[in-house]
């Protein structure tokens, strides 16, 4: 008696506080919905700070039927992030209402009839009076009235539709069996359900899976620690202001993403066709395509079918592991890869005979049914393959920090890709006779680099070019050749992907004038963009260098060598037919030029051509510091110390020539700093210095920057952004310069870290020997 008189007051509470505020709001905003005051169509709620709406609305388009959704508040475009009553509209001739029952479920009815449920939340069982709220993050919740209870009793973040929002979790809830997934919307009219979903595979090693019916159609690939494996762009995403948050333990599975910068507006969705679709919100522009799925003909995708390798820059789509050929030869040949490959030769398990190959940059194959060990490393893992004889590969499960964790596989190896520079190492098993010919061909050691260009006349030059390419193209067929082998170990120590020429041609439109970006002295750099949307920089040698192919390859590994994240990535090179090309990745907003043709790459394709070829990959080395020389160590301060050298070029108006001990020009760096410890840096001065309003401040100022950037020990050098700051400022005193580089340390080369000898183009030798 006592307590529904009690319910009664807070009833009629209620009432009146609902009234207050619909007398004060006229426009009905609020974000609550109690079981007093139902919801009907023409009514929405809104969230706080009027970012999301919830109430009724019809699809766009010629559909008059009602449904329940949330959408964007504020945007000029309208977008539907969830729909309740997807499956059952309200029809055209009726009201719908949208009720909050005093047990805390909503229900959907209509005014005409209220005893058919059109739609209904998940009964819950609360015993107190319950709000329905929208929040300011796209959910709907069903609480406690009183907020400090905190106890969510029903979210739409769990019952999600075609959109994932900020701060959803896509994947299952273990303990309680709940498996949050999209689907698609049936037609931009029809929200019912489509025919894709994407969920999280909890098989194996969990990943994403977009399915259409029973049929996997794509997938992310396994959590790698840094994003999932088949997407590898995650990863520059996140300094974008994305941040991707996967958890796996025993209470919970779950993908989510959160903004760090509130002000982007953004929503993952899986449409009609199973393409999942990143947008963001670009203002006036609406909504713009940010990324979606799949990026490649590979990425994702099983093309290749089992034990095939997907390569969507190769020559051809599809080829087969080592160890296995065509299953269907015909369809292979008919660029058909679906059947896929089979073994050459079994395993000869029960003797323990088998090994691995290891295939580096790999899009791994499917995980649905492999066995995640994270406790392990990647011996042990190995081990615990060649124990299994059913194992057919492994690979590391967490790719930070160099590597930890283990997945084994157990069966045919299927939607296995290669990248251009990113992926991971797997491990493929293989019969010992396969090992037994691959063995010679990775007789990589620790050196860095060994080159050596045989004296080498110009027939040669050419027979080695026309077998790699004919290498190239038939590189599925077993052709058990010398020479080919030998093709085979160049390229393998090249380790950098090379493209097809139609690819090249066709990602910059047939090398089309307008693509063209600059020129410089020994070739012409075109814009292009990939089939997978990758932007790249296609540099295109000019003919009239001579260069012999091996001579490119080895100028090719050597900026391979040089290249790291403050200059540009090389991506691949093209060499096929006349064609000599360099791909790199595009930077927009920058000037390529200043990346290719002042760093490295000018000195080492002989900007100036009067010099012999042996000097022009010297000349580099006048910009290289000397640890890098000396043992292959390349860091950050290595660049800090070619920008010092440039620096003093500038403003001495002196190149730096003298990089042999015996060359009669002193090295630049150690002149400079002999000059300004004996204070008569005046004379380094270019006296063309003087035609500008410089302050003999600033230029002293710059000589001293120029001086520290260029000191011998790597530490004591300073970074790029300090750089920034000592020439921004200039006032801040700066320390003394220590002794340079390389002259402080002696002669590298005399001591045969690096040795060159002959001038004579034709005959070359070159030996670049790290320690
Ligand atoms: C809604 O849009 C208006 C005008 O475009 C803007 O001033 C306001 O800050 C926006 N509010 C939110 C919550 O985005
Ligand atoms: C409501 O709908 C149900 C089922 O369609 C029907 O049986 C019932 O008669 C309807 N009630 C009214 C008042 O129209
Ligand atoms: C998606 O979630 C629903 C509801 O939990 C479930 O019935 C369905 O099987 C899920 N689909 C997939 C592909 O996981
Ligand atoms: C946040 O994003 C907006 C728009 O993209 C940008 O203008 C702003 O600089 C960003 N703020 C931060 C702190 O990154
Ligand atoms: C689905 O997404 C893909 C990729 O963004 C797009 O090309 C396609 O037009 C979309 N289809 C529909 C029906 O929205
Ligand atoms: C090999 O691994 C599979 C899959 O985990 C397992 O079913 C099988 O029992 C294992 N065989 C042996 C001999 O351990």
């Amino acid at each position: 008696m006592n307590t529904s008189s009690k319910m009664f007051r807070q009833r009629v509470l209620l009432s009146i506080l609902f009234l207050i505020s619909r007398l004060l709001c006229p426009s009905f905003s609020v974000d609550t919905l109690s079981p007093t005051q139902p919801l009907t169509d023409g009514q929405t709620l809104v969230s706080t700070s009027g970012t999301f709406a919830l109430g009724f609305f019809s699809p766009a388009y010629t559909s008059k039927n009602r449904y329940v959704g949330i959408w964007y508040n504020n945007l000029t475009v309208h977008t539907i992030v969830w729909v309740a009553n997807r499956r059952h509209p309200v029809s055209e001739a009726s009201t719908g209402v949208l009720t909050l029952t005093s047990k805390g479920t909503l229900v959907l009815t209509t005014m005409q009839n209220s005893t058919t449920i059109l739609w209904s939340s998940a009964p819950t069982s609360m015993n107190n009076p319950p709000v329905a709220q929208l929040l300011d993050n796209g959910n709907f919740v069903v609480r406690h009235s009183d907020e400090a209870a905190k106890h969510v009793a029903w979210q739409s973040f769990d019952h999600p539709t075609d959109t994932l929002l900020p701060g959803m979790k896509l994947g299952w809830d273990l303990t309680t069996g709940l498996n949050r997934n999209l689907t698609s919307w049936k037609s931009p009219d029809d929200p019912s359900p489509g025919d894709y979903c994407i969920a999280m595979d909890i098989r194996g090693d969990p990943q994403l899976v977009v399915s259409f019916g029973s049929v996997r159609k794509w997938r992310s690939g396994p959590w790698t620690g840094l994003g999932f494996n088949s997407i590898p762009e995650m990863v520059t995403y996140s300094r974008n202001g994305f941040s991707f948050d996967f958890v796996n333990n025993n209470k919970e599975i779950y993908y989510s993403y959160e903004i760090s910068n509130r002000s982007i507006i953004t929503r993952l969705v899986v449409n009609q066709t199973g393409k999942t679709e990143r947008y963001v919100w670009m203002g006036q522009h609406g909504w713009s395509l940010f990324w979606f799925t799949p990026r490649s003909q590979c990425s994702g995708l099983d093309s290749c079918g089992p034990n095939g390798v997907c390569d969507p820059f190769g020559s051809r789509m599809c080829s087969c592991l080592q160890g296995f050929e065509p299953r269907s030869p015909r369809d292979w040949d008919m660029l058909d890869g679906s059947e896929g490959c089979v073994r050459k030769q079994p395993l000869d398990c029960r003797n323990g005979k088998d090994g691995f190959v290891k295939m580096v940059r790999t899009q791994l194959p499917d995980t649905w049914n492999s066995f995640v060990d994270p406790g392990i490393g990647l011996e042990e893992c190995q081990s615990r393959c060649l124990m299994n004889c059913s194992c057919t590969a492994y690979a590391n499960s967490d790719v930070r920090g160099g590597g930890s964790g283990c997945i084994l596989w157990f069966a045919e190896l299927q939607g296995l890709a290669v990248y251009l520079t990113a992926g991971q190492d797997l491990y493929v098993r293989v019969s010992q006779l396969e090992l037994g010919s691959s063995a010679s061909k990775s007789s990589k050691s620790g050196t860095i680099v060994v080159i050596i260009v045989i004296p080498a006349t110009i027939l040669l030059a050419c027979a080695t070019c026309t077998m790699w390419m004919w290498r190239k193209r038939k590189r599925n067929k077993d052709e058990a050749n010398h020479h080919k082998h030998e093709s085979e170990m160049k390229d393998k120590e090249l380790e950098l992907p090379l493209f097809d020429l139609n690819v090249i041609l066709e990602a910059t439109k047939n090398l089309a004038p307008e693509n063209k970006l600059g020129q410089g002295g020994f070739g012409v750099v075109y814009k292009g963009e990939m089939g997978d949307g990758l932007e790249i920089a296609v540099k295109r040698l000019s003919k009239t260098s001579k260069q012999g192919i091996d001579e490119f390859k080895n100028e090719v590994m050597l900026i391979t060598k040089l290249q790291h994240r403050n200059l540009v990535r090389l991506l691949g090179c093209c060499i096929q037919e006349e064609e000599r090309m360099l791909i790199y990745e595009y930077m927009p907003n920058k000037s390529l030029d200043a990346f290719l043709f002042d760093f490295g790459m000018a000195r080492i394709f002989g900007g100036d051509h009067s010099t012999t070829q042996t000097r022009k990959v010297v000349g580099t080395l006048g910009y290289m510091a000397p640890e890098y020389a000396m043992d292959g160590v390349f860091s950050v301060k290595s660049d800090v110390f070619s920008y010092g050298v440039l620096v003093l070029e500038i403003i001495s108006g002196q190149k730096n020539r003298g990089v042999y001990h015996f060359d009669p020009e002193p090295y630049l760096p150690t002149k400079v700093w002999k000059l300004w410890n004996e204070g008569k840096i005046s004379c380094v001065i270019d006296p063309s210095m003087s035609c500008y309003s410089y302050s003999m401040n600033q230029v002293m100022r710059c000589i001293q920057v120029g001086l520290l950037c260029v000191q011998a020990n790597p530490r004591d050098r300073p970074t790029m952004s300090s750089v920034v700051f000592m020439l921004a400022t200039e006032n801040a005193p700066l320390p003394p310069p220590k002794q340079p580089g390389f002259a402080a340390e002696g002669d590298y080369y005399e001591r045969g870290h690096y040795e060159t000898t002959s001038s004579n183009a034709q005959n070359t030798i070159t030996e670049l020997v790290g320690r």
